[in-house]
């Protein structure tokens, strides 16, 4: 199985990604990334939170996500290193501050946020300056980076809820700007689907479901999370999904309990919920002999796996890119002479010659064969 202190490859791929948004060059290596798509109230957020361990994002009623937020987990030991504790899920108290546990957003290099409740503020003031107060989307993603030794290393994606009819004052046309903006993102082959469908409604009539079959017809890089398993009624339980009866996804289904409403009100701590969470699978009558195949955790140790898999997969044609482009910038260096070389060419071409030889050492040292067993 998978070793979450060595998060290699993943980390790699998010250093790339972010120099590259830093010197404002399009970003020309596709990477992969898990996008969160379902309706609106479906449990994305809830899913989100209880993966990362803390309470940080927006909620409210109507569309609250209005632009993309691309979070990116870091696994980051502890300075002072506790043996077995870093790579374990978050357990920690949700709100209060951790000096080994921040975040940083894209938009404000430099400035860490160690309160989640500031974080919150920010996506909040983020989402206004761009998208208006209102109702309006913003296709620009909001970039922030989670640094913990409790979270694995993943890049999520989290996109407005499909919604059917508008409400309020929001635009007619709504269902279709947001299936929109859901399908860019989910369209690219490399992304990673996790189509989020409350375990109280029907599957067959899941939206997440429906957007990601346009995209992916063969289930192929598609994974289902079944919310509010809590909520079901008495004597119904999500099996004949997980076996793969009613839907297949080849990357299968995942069942979780996250907070409810009252829950939230009452602030109850994301800790609490993770507990409930497994006493509720390892006792229930339908789930108790594959818990350790439900929950949260098992749904971010997967995630991560999934994501490696990924990336391994398409180092071969990552490799073939960079290498293009560095040829690309070493043809217009030789063309421009060293004095005449701009200060963002220098910067492109330097991140891209340290990103070969990092990909080069990894590739390398890294020989070790990723187990496909846990999925
Ligand atoms: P989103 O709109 O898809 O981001 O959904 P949210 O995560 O905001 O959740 C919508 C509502 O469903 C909130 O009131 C949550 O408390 C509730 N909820 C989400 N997941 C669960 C769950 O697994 N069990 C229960 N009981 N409530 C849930
Ligand atoms: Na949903
Ligand atoms: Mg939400």
């Amino acid at each position: 199985s998978i070793n979450v202190n060595d998060p290699g490859l993943i980390t790699l791929v998010n250093k790339l990604q972010d120099v590259f948004a830093t010197v404002g060059v399009n970003n020309p290596i596709d990477l992969p990334q898990i996008v969160v798509v379902g309706s609106q109230s479906s449990g994305k957020s809830s899913v989100l939170e209880n993966i990362v361990g803390r309470d940080f994002l927006p909620r409210g009623t109507g569309i609250v996500t209005r632009r993309p937020l691309v979070l990116q987990l870091i696994n980051r030991p502890a300075a002072t290193t506790v043996n077995g504790e870093n790579g374990e899920i978050n357990t920690g108290n949700d709100s209060a501050a951790n000096a080994d546990e921040w975040g940083e957003f894209l938009h404000i290099p430099g400035q860490k946020f160690y309160d989640f409740n500031k974080i919150r503020e920010e996506i909040i003031r983020e989402t206004e300056a761009k998208a208006g107060k209102n109702v309006n989307l913003s296709p620009k993603p909001i970039g922030l980076r989670i640094f913990s030794p409790r979270v694995l290393t993943l890049t999520l994606v989290d996109l407005p809820g499909l919604t059917k009819v508008p409400v309020g004052d929001q635009p007619a046309d709504i269902e279709r700007q947001i299936r929109d903006m859901v399908l860019k993102h989910i369209q690219k082959t490399n992304s990673i689907i996790l189509a989020v469908t409350a375990a109280n409604t029907d599957l067959a009539n899941s939206d997440g479901l429906k957007l990601a079959r346009e995209v992916d017809p063969d289930g192929q890089r598609t994974i289902g999370v079944l919310t509010k398993i809590d909520l079901m009624d008495e004597g119904t339980d999500v099996v004949d999904i997980l076996a793969g009866r009613i839907i297949p996804l080849r990357l299968g289904y995942v069942p979780v309990v996250n907070r409810g409403q009252r829950d939230i009100d009452n602030r109850k701590a994301i800790s609490a919920a993770l507990e409930h969470e497994k006493a509720f699978f390892e006792n229930h009558r339908a789930y108790r002999n594959k818990h350790t195949y439900c929950g949260t955790p098992y749904l971010a140790r997967k995630l991560n796996m999934i994501l490696m898999m990924h990336i391994k997969n398409t180092l071969p044609e990552i490799k073939t890119r960079i290498q293009a482009s560095l040829a690309k910038y070493q043809a217009e260096l030789a063309q421009l002479g060293d004095s005449l070389l701009g200060n963002s060419a220098t910067i492109v071409l330097n991140i891209i010659t340290e990103f070969c030889n990092e990909y080069r050492t990894v590739l390398e040292g890294n020989n070790q064969e990723l187990s496909s067993a846990e999925l």
